[in-house]
């Protein structure tokens, strides 16, 4: 079985995408999205960044809730998470998103990114709060460093918090990192892991390599983190090499990376995927990309070389 499939919500409100900015258009994204046979959203307090808050607006608009679990994560309002996970500023972001998504309970409550000027205590006993209060399923983290991840959880078992049963962290073909300096942690702690940007947000379509980069968000003002991670030689050469040994073979680059990531990857099926398709007929694209099964040998092997190259 491939890992659970969530649909990352991200793009909703930003006024780069203009088809998902209003209700009636998001409502009717989301039925698709549903009989797909996707019931998990991925949001957060922050989504999207050019317009904070108007995912979790248009998904409380749109009454999503009622027929999807809601996952979402604490705000960061400034350029990084330091000072967002007080116990206070938990607690407001938590009240806020329960009253904009129109939910008295959160699926998953993540932390979106570190906070390295709160003391980890206070972080851990204010995500615990909010668990004992109801107002959550799970708690997750996300972009936590490893050693990080560690020192929580050890505070948790210390005071007999509940703790985070899942990561949110960047995976895929090309960004393997977490392969050794993390799963061990996570798979030695039972912590489930969700893959976000598993196209690294465009990149992995091969679009951007192939110069049509026109129109899309890889190109565009959202796409510019992701520009920063990926636009290197090495990871260009990824891409050619890839498609030279899938192309007679009839499977496109995303199709690759989407298989490899559900089948030949460190995620299990407990583990999860979030999908950021920015049109319905994409995500019905990765969904069918996914049900294609395990990819054949030669073209795992290649992407296994494709790993020491990149390190080496
Ligand atoms: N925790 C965090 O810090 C964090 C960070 C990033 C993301 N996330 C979560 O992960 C979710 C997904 O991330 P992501 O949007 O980066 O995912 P992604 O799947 O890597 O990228 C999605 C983009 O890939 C392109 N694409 C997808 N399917 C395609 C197809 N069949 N054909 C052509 N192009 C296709 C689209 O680009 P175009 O729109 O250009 O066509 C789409 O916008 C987000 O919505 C969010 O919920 C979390």
């Amino acid at each position: 079985m491939p890992p659970t499939l969530f649909y990352g919500t991200a793009i909703f409100g930003t006024p780069t995408i203009p088809s998902l900015t209003e209700a009636e258009n998001v409502s009717k994204f989301l039925d698709e999205v549903h009989s797909l046979g996707i019931t998990e959203l991925d949001t957060a307090a922050r989504y999207p960044p050019d317009n904070v808050g108007g995912s979790e607006r248009l998904l409380g608009a749109t009454k999503a809730g009622s027929s999807f679990t809601i996952n979402t994560k604490v705000l960061i309002a400034g350029a990084t998470g330091d000072g967002t996970l007080t116990k206070d500023a938990i607690r407001a972001s938590v009240a806020n998103s329960l009253k904009t998504l129109g939910v008295s309970k959160i699926g998953i409550l993540y932390a979106h990114a570190p906070d390295n000027t709160t003391p980890l205590e206070e972080q851990a006993e204010a995500f615990n709060e909010q668990c004992e209060k109801g107002y959550c399923e799970r708690i997750g983290v996300s972009n936590f460093p490893p050693a990080m991840l560690e020192k929580f959880l050890s505070i948790c078992e210390e005071h007999n918090y509940i703790k985070p049963s899942i990561y949110q962290g960047e995976y895929n073909l090309a960004r393997r990192d977490y392969e050794d300096t993390l799963f061990p942690l996570l798979r030695k702690h039972k912590i489930h892991f969700a893959a976000f940007s598993p196209l690294g947000g465009g990149f992995l379509t091969g679009k951007f390599t192939a110069g049509n980069a026109e129109g899309t968000r890889f190109g565009g003002p959202l796409g510019q983190r992701h520009r920063k991670v990926y636009d290197r030689p090495d990871f260009h050469n990824t891409i050619n090499e890839l498609k030279r040994i899938i192309e007679p073979l009839g499977i496109s680059p995303t199709g690759a990376a989407l298989r490899w990531l559900a089948y030949h990857s460190e995620l299990n099926e407990e583990d999860g995927i979030i999908l950021g398709a920015s049109k319905i007929e994409q995500l019905e694209q990765n969904v069918k990309d996914i049900e294609q099964g395990p990819l054949p040998e030669n073209v795992v092997e290649a992407i296994k070389a494709i790993k020491g190259a990149a390190a080496a």
